[in-house]
């Protein structure tokens, strides 16, 4: 059942199970085996650590002058730097790997709708107006940001991370600003093999003879590709035509990837989640928003928005869609191919912030933007699959998904023998509001902050992204056992021979 999850692909691609498993099993030698002698490890470690040290005392500006603008790091206090163990490095790369291709946004066209809307305001798109109630404006924070500008956003977050630095070898992380996601789009339609990988050929190349390289073999690099994982791996998907191969040429299948959707059977390939439109410049913007969902009067017991799959007779929608017909309890915004209603960020959120479930089928593939646009709306999440969240963002929501959302099987709404109406009134009020209170306190977690200011004391999702990525890499980079770990967490090996529900419960266990 599990490789349903891989075999019915999404967003067109999908990956071949069998090359999946293969990748998996085609670990590189290092994690398998030097598991097995620890003490040489720590011998490595050790001396690493004497010799950085002596680093410091020698030559203290190498710290401090090259690196993180906000901390000064001295000898003396190297032990209560605040950076430590989170420096990252940024590579200067060229601009036609990421300016370039956002100056060339009207090129796309012919083949997409005209990006160039979307990438103003580092990455945010235009700001809102809400002629309506003048809650969501650009004032307040809110832009027609797209679901796929997460490159460019987060890029622009990174330029003012409080830990960068300009001394690769102090790096704890080398991050490569190639924006991955706009590459795809530039070239996805009516284009040949070739032209799609041209970028992602050239970037390789340009990376392997830098000198950072070579202090891992790009395996403490890492880069945002803010699309699924399926995009970026052709020659392992069921259709041979869609996306980039970036994720499996020498070169890219090395570097550490953060997706709005991972395959779960690769390593190094972890997901964030897909950009909303609010994107707060202060604490106080975002405790004020909190406030307010809070406050909302929530007069629908649920919502849908999205439209139906009538091609993929498994998809659950159309059902979803006629269950919300059918009730006076639900709203749902006409999807219905040509309207626009359902790319309204006022529609959208209005309908949201007044419903107290939110109904998250899987579309193309199995995560939507949606679920993010309603939980920053406060309201609580339903899901029908394991993949389309509790197996993909397990840096940002809590294991116990029981505590933020409610889980349907896609069966029961196949079937017709369940009423989602009838299931969701079932729960008792309290437990509603507790669910919806955990939704409200992880709204800073599933947001990113306007990359031209800074939150102060909130963590976003940027910040908990870079945390889990350093994490990662360090792990790799420690070697064996730490990389075991990693792939037992992240990857879908356990999974194989498990319903996504039947894996994830084996998951939280640990
Ligand atoms: C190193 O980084 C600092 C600030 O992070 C910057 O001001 C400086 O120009 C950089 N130096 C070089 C040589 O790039
Ligand atoms: C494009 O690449 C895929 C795999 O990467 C391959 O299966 C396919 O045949 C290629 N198409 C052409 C026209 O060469
Ligand atoms: C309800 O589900 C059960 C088992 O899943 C099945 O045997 C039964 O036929 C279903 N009833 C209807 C009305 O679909």
């Amino acid at each position: 059942m599990n490789f349903q999850l891989v075999q019915s692909a999404r967003k067109g691609g999908g990956a071949r199970p069998r090359r999946g498993v293969w990748l998996m099993k085609g670990a590189p030698p290092e994690q398998k085996t030097s598991s097995a002698a620890p003490p040489l490890r720590l011998v490595v470690v050790l001396v690493v650590v004497v010799w950085i040290s002596l680093l410091y005392y020698q030559f203290p500006m190498l710290a401090g002058g090259g690196g993180a603008p906000l901390v000064t790091v001295g000898r003396s206090d190297s032990a209560d730097d605040p950076c430590r163990g989170r420096y990252i490095y940024v590579h200067d790369l060229p601009p036609r790997f990421n300016a370039d291709i956002l100056r060339d946004c009207r090129k796309t066209k012919d083949h997409w709708p005209d990006m160039c809307g979307f990438v103003g305001n580092a990455g945010l798109g235009r700001p809102l107006a809400d002629p309506l109630d003048r809650v969501f404006t650009g004032e307040n924070g809110w832009y027609g940001t797209h679901q796929f500008a997460l490159d460019a956003i987060f890029h622009n977050r990174m330029k003012q991370y409080g830990c960068l630095t300009n001394k690769s070898s102090l790096a704890d992380a080398v991050f490569v600003p190639f924006y991955a996601g706009f590459d795809f789009v530039r070239y996805h339609w009516g284009y040949d093999n070739a032209t799609k990988d041209a970028a992602s050929v050239d970037l390789t190349q340009w990376l392997m003879r830098r000198p950072e390289w070579k202090r891992a073999g790009g395996r403490d690099h890492f880069l945002v590709a803010g699309r699924t994982g399926w995009d970026f791996r052709r020659s392992t998907n069921i259709d041979p035509n869609w996306g980039t191969n970036l994720l499996v040429m020498p070169g890219g299948r090395e570097m550490s990837v953060l997706v709005l959707e991972s395959s779960l059977v690769h390593e190094r390939e972890y997901s964030v989640p897909y950009p909303t439109y609010f994107h707060p410049r202060s604490d106080a913007e975002v405790r004020r928003w909190q406030d307010r969902v809070r406050g909302l009067e929530r007069r629908w017991l649920m919502a849908f928005v999205g439209a139906p799959r009538p091609d993929n007779p498994k998809n659950i929608r159309e059902r979803i869609m006629a269950q919300c017909e059918s009730t006076d309890g639900c709203a749902q915004l006409g999807c219905a191919l040509g309207t626009s209603q359902c790319h309204s960020p006022y529609k959208i959120m209005r309908l949201f912030q007044t419903a107290t479930f939110c109904l998250q089928p899987p579309g193309d593939s199995y995560t939507r933007r949606s679920v993010f646009d309603s939980m920053v709306a406060g309201c609580i999440p339903v899901f029908f699959h394991g993949m389309s969240a509790y197996l993909q963002y397990k840096w940002y929501l809590p294991e116990d998904h029981a505590k933020y959302s409610v889980f349907i099987t896609e069966e029961d709404v196949r079937t017709g023998n369940l009423s989602i109406e009838a299931a969701l009134r079932e729960i008792p009020p309290e437990r509603v509001e507790r669910m919806r209170e955990e939704v409200i306190r992880l709204i800073p977690t599933v947001l990113y902050a306007d990359p031209r200011s800074k939150l102060e004391t909130v963590r976003d999702a940027f910040d908990i992204a870079v945390e889990g990525i350093i994490g990662k890499v360090a792990g790799d980079r420690r070697g064996g056992a730490a990389a075991v770990d990693h792939i037992d967490t992240t990857s879908a090996t356990d999974n194989h021979n498990l319903s996504p529900w039947q894996g994830l419960g084996s998951r939280r266990r640990k």
